[in-house]
């Protein structure tokens, strides 16, 4: 039987917040497990570049983010795991599909809407292309889905749009992706304005746990994380964002339901709450940071995890780039 292929990447910069771990990475790892699915994980570092980056930071974030993957759970034997600008053939495809793409489809993306108006001074063209690069990343692999967060959506849209239209004039050519919605309540929100997503851009520091803060860190962010007027511990995001995040993150850390933690805390003060939660992150990041110390401690290793997902990335890739250009007419 032939196997569902799951494609998605992360963007190598700066920390991998709690939100990416608990909301993308650890989903990663379950999707993994299943033995129905086809992995493929990259370093969306061509994407990083859209925004200056400072190239020796660059540099040391892309061998961190492998590491912290592969302390995720994330197994380059299972899976493939690579680096996108390894692959030409993102780059290359990406152009084959600019070719396809109108930039009014491109000048109405949220995203890009979001993004120029916050580096203003930076409106590159790589800005306004990045999701064209992304169906590429996508379409390469004749990937059925691609677990994302809800802010990627839009995204996903795209490369459907785009695959759909490209298969009309030339026939069946790309699987037409799927997005698939990250475990709804999975989504973790700032400690500090429990309103709107945990962000590694968040200008308040306390608002955003790196999964590789100290255990003092951990425990005064949460401690410290703003939760709601009255007493009782509900899960009510609407009207009761801080106490809910502060449940989302607990049960996700200990691998429970929210209405089991609900449960468990039924006549408990929002003190408790936050103390147990601390606790509970502290605990699941523990293991982890040792298997991340492991990883950096050898880079070479890492290195040599990126060549061979390059490899087996490339030998995917290469094929479905020749038969695009062969459809277009090109010398191939
Ligand atoms: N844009 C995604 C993000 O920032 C990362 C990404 C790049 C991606 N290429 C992708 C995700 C392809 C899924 C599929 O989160």
């Amino acid at each position: 039987m032939k196997k569902r292929v799951i494609y998605s990447a992360i963007q190598p910069s700066g920390m991998m917040t709690l939100g990416n771990y608990i909301g993308a990475v650890s989903n990663w790892r379950d999707i993994q497990a299943d033995g129905a699915n086809d992995c493929i994980f990259a370093l969306a570092d061509l994407h990083t570049i859209t925004v200056r980056q400072d190239p020796e930071k660059l540099r040391r974030n892309s061998v961190s983010f492998l590491a912290l993957l592969l302390a995720a759970g994330i197994d380059p034997k299972r899976s493939v795991l690579y680096v996108q600008s390894h692959v030409h053939e993102h780059a290359e495809l990406c152009w084959l599909l600019n070719c396809y793409t109108y930039v009014g489809e491109m000048n109405r993306m949220t995203q890009f809407k979001d993004k120029s108006a916050k580096h203003s001074d930076n409106i590159n063209m790589g800005l306004m292309d990045y999701p064209v690069l992304m169906a590429a990343d996508i379409l390469l692999y004749k990937s059925d889905q691609v677990p994302v967060g809800v802010d990627q959506m839009q995204h996903i849209e795209i490369a459907r749009d785009i695959a759909e239209r490209f298969n009309n004039i030339y026939g069946e050519t790309f699987v037409v992706p799927e997005g698939r919605l990250t475990k709804t309540g999975a989504k973790i929100m700032s400690l500090q304005d429990p309103t709107s997503k945990m962000s590694k851009s968040d200008p308040n520091p306390n608002g955003v746990i790196s999964v590789l803060d100290s255990a003092d860190d951990i425990a005064r962010k949460i401690k410290r994380s703003v939760t709601d007027s009255g007493l009782e511990i509900v899960f009510d995001p609407e009207n009761k964002p801080g106490v809910s995040n502060l449940l989302t993150i607990l049960a996700s850390a200990e691998g429970k339901t929210v209405e089991e933690e609900v449960k468990a805390f039924e006549g408990k003060m929002y003190g408790h709450l936050k103390v147990a939660c601390a606790e509970a992150v502290v605990e699941m990041l523990r293991p982890f940071r040792e298997k991340y110390d492991a990883y950096m401690s050898d880079e070479a290793g890492l290195l040599a995890v990126a060549a061979d997902g390059r490899e087996r990335a490339q030998a995917i890739a290469a094929k479905t780039l020749a038969d695009v250009k062969r459809k277009i007419g090109l010398l191939v």
